[in-house]
């Protein structure tokens, strides 16, 4: 007999049912636990669809029974036998009609007891899931994300062909270039003192293949970012990467569309509402404090500099002298929050910058308590009711500062936590917005400089190409952000296509055509030969299955992430290496502590 025939899998265990009852079946899995009640013993078997209870009979079977009686937790098995139908149904288990009455059993690898009780949402501690992540990837609600993020890589691979894209690999090893976040740097061994830098994003790849004329681009590719890890970032993330030729904003965004009321139809059956909304920054700063609204609630943002340039409060009247910002939200429900709630709203806009935070409280019997009005006259202070249209059991929330950034900062977040704190996010809402009009160029106060907001390789907006060397502030971009429920799920923009024009924006962004040519000479190169008009995408994969999953964090849909802090803990990465490679690489250490070799 063929050694493979001893597990002749029938079936999967979470797939039986009541119309099975009588078949010969074989499943394998592990084993979630054992019951012995004297001459019976069952077993919950489970694998990656589910779990079925194995009865295994004392009186029919006693050798099989006796093994059984040896089965510990995560013990790999393979069973045969017929199904039945069980005397006490499980109503909770998809298969809780059925059992196996076991005549076969063979034992295929023992397990040691595991660190943490393999099952759903259990409470273990995350550094010691991670470090076990082959034994947390057990969990059926990990099973059931890693299934998700397949099926959603499937179904973007089956759209973006049937809509005529390519999918075209591009290099892992690549030129460091400035701009953008800091590279991963993999040292040559051939090329002494030379690096090569993982992608951030195959952005220029995608361009050339553009150039080369495959009209049509997508990738599913990693890509790699040595920057702050946060519940929605990871070190090393994969992008759904896109670039089209010959097309204009519209033509992208209509492709998109259709990808993504197709992803979220076939995966959530959610039906997504074409055309999606559309937004520019300055309406989504002004309204929601942020570049990523999140649309499920209301409690929008509200100037009212206009209100309080000129009232004796010089908190208020100072900023927008200044040149900066005085703006509120009204929360309709907010009078609710205690006032220790309100004390701790304080210190959580401090943490985005913001010196204080000014409220209004209007009791439900009409009483009216607030941390500023006594400054300001009653007309001031009418103004403000009125324009918050404010109604007993309201709160205003107010914030001054004269850098506008700091108020948008930490409103945009206060509008976020009053919404969690009073319940107002509806659940299973899928609020989509795409955000246009980004400016082309943002001040790096670090680089002392404009640096490009996206990316050097994006057009400005036809009627903003002269304010590149005049007004950089002002200077739009054809660029276009896709947020779902107030996280980017994507970005992109149309591209520059002529070596004048991009080197242009590098003049533009201070480099000398001697360092433009330096670092991106071959770009510019390379549209000297003919680039067609182009733009595209990216969206961040991760970032999309969490949301279909329901998840705050991509690092459960990610099957081996890395923590906080950059390490990986199943495998202990990074890790030293041995002095003989760093020789042959040519590098020293400085400056650390170079542990001995053994
Ligand atoms: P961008 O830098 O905006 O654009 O990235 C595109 C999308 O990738 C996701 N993303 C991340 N996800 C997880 N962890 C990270 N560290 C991380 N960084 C980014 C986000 C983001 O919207 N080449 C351009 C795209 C283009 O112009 O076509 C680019 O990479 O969801």
């Amino acid at each position: 007999m063929n050694s493979s025939n001893k597990y002749k899998r029938t079936n999967y265990c979470g797939e039986l049912r009541i119309e099975d009852i009588g078949k010969e079946v074989v499943v394998c899995g592990w084993v979630q636990r054992r019951r012995d009640l004297g001459q019976l013993i069952f077993i919950d078997l489970r694998d990656r669809t589910g779990i079925l209870q194995l009865a295994f009979d004392e009186s029919t079977c006693r050798e099989v029974f006796e093994s059984a009686a040896t089965l510990r937790s995560e013990f790999v098995v393979c069973a045969s036998g017929k199904l039945r139908e069980r005397s006490a149904k499980n109503p909770q288990l998809p298969t809780g009609d059925v059992e196996l009455e076991v005549t076969e059993l063979n034992i295929l690898a023992k397990s040691e007891t595991p660190p943490f009780e393999i099952e759903e949402n259990s409470d273990v501690n995350d550094a010691l899931l991670l470090k076990y992540r082959y034994l947390d990837l057990r969990r059926p609600d990990m099973q059931r994300y890693i299934a998700l993020r397949h099926r959603a890589v499937k179904i973007t691979r089956d759209y973006f062909d049937e809509n005529g894209f390519y999918e075209i690999e591009t290099p892992m090893l690549t030129k460091s270039t400035p701009e953008g976040a800091r590279d991963y740097l993999v040292p040559s061994r051939v090329h002494k003192g030379k690096f090569y830098a993982l992608p951030q994003s195959p952005q220029q790849y995608k361009q050339l293949l553009m150039l080369s004329g495959f009209d049509r681009y997508m990738q599913i590719v990693r890509c790699f970012r040595d920057e702050d890890l946060r519940a929605d970032r990871q070190p090393e993330f994969t992008q759904i990467d896109l670039e089209m030729s010959f097309v204009d904003i519209e033509d992208v965004i209509e492709v998109n569309e259709g990808f993504i009321k197709r992803l979220f139809g076939e995966v959530l059956d959610v039906d997504v509402k074409l055309p999606i909304k559309r937004m520019t920054l300055r309406e989504a700063m002004d309204r929601f404090g942020s570049d990523k609204p999140d649309l499920r609630f209301g409690l929008e943002l509200c100037d009212i500099g206009d209100i309080v340039k000129n009232c004796e409060f010089k908190v208020f009247s100072e900023p927008v002298l200044q040149g900066g910002s005085v703006r509120m939200i009204y929360v309709p429900d907010g009078a609710s929050l205690p006032r220790k709630q309100i004390d701790s709203l304080v210190e959580f806009v401090k943490t985005y910058g913001a010196r204080g935070l000014a409220w209004t409280k209007l009791g439900e019997d009409g009483s009216v308590s607030s941390s500023f009005s006594k400054f300001l006259t009653e007309e001031e202070n009418d103004a403000i009711l009125t324009r918050a249209g404010a109604k007993p059991g309201g709160l205003i929330l107010i914030v001054a500062d004269v850098n506008e950034d700091v108020v948008f900062a930490s409103l945009g977040a206060l509008r976020l936590e009053c919404a969690k704190r009073l319940g107002l996010i509806a659940e299973g809402a899928y609020e989509f917005v795409w955000i246009t009009e980004f400016p082309l160029f943002e001040y790096s106060e670090e680089d002392e400089r404009f640096v490009a907001r996206h990316h050097p390789f994006t057009a400005a907006m036809d009627e903003d190409i002269e304010l590149l060397e005049t007004d950089k502030i002002n200077c739009r971009a054809k660029a276009y952000d896709l947020v779902l429920n107030g996280s980017e799920l994507g970005g992109g923009s149309i591209r520059i296509n002529t070596p004048e024009m991009q080197k242009r924006m590098f003049r533009a962004l201070g480099f000398t055509d001697e360092e433009a040519d330096e670092r991106f000479g071959h770009l510019i190169d390379a549209f000297k030969y003919g680039a067609p008009p182009h733009g595209g995408i990216a969206y961040g994969l991760d970032r999309i299955v969490m949301h279909l999953a329901g998840l705050g964090t991509i690092r459960d849909v990610i099957a081996f992430p890395k923590v906080q802090n950059a390490s990986e803990l199943l495998t202990a990465c990074p890790s030293e290496v041995d002095e003989a490679q760093l020789d042959e690489l040519g590098l020293v250490i400085a400056g650390i502590f170079h542990p001995p070799q053994r």
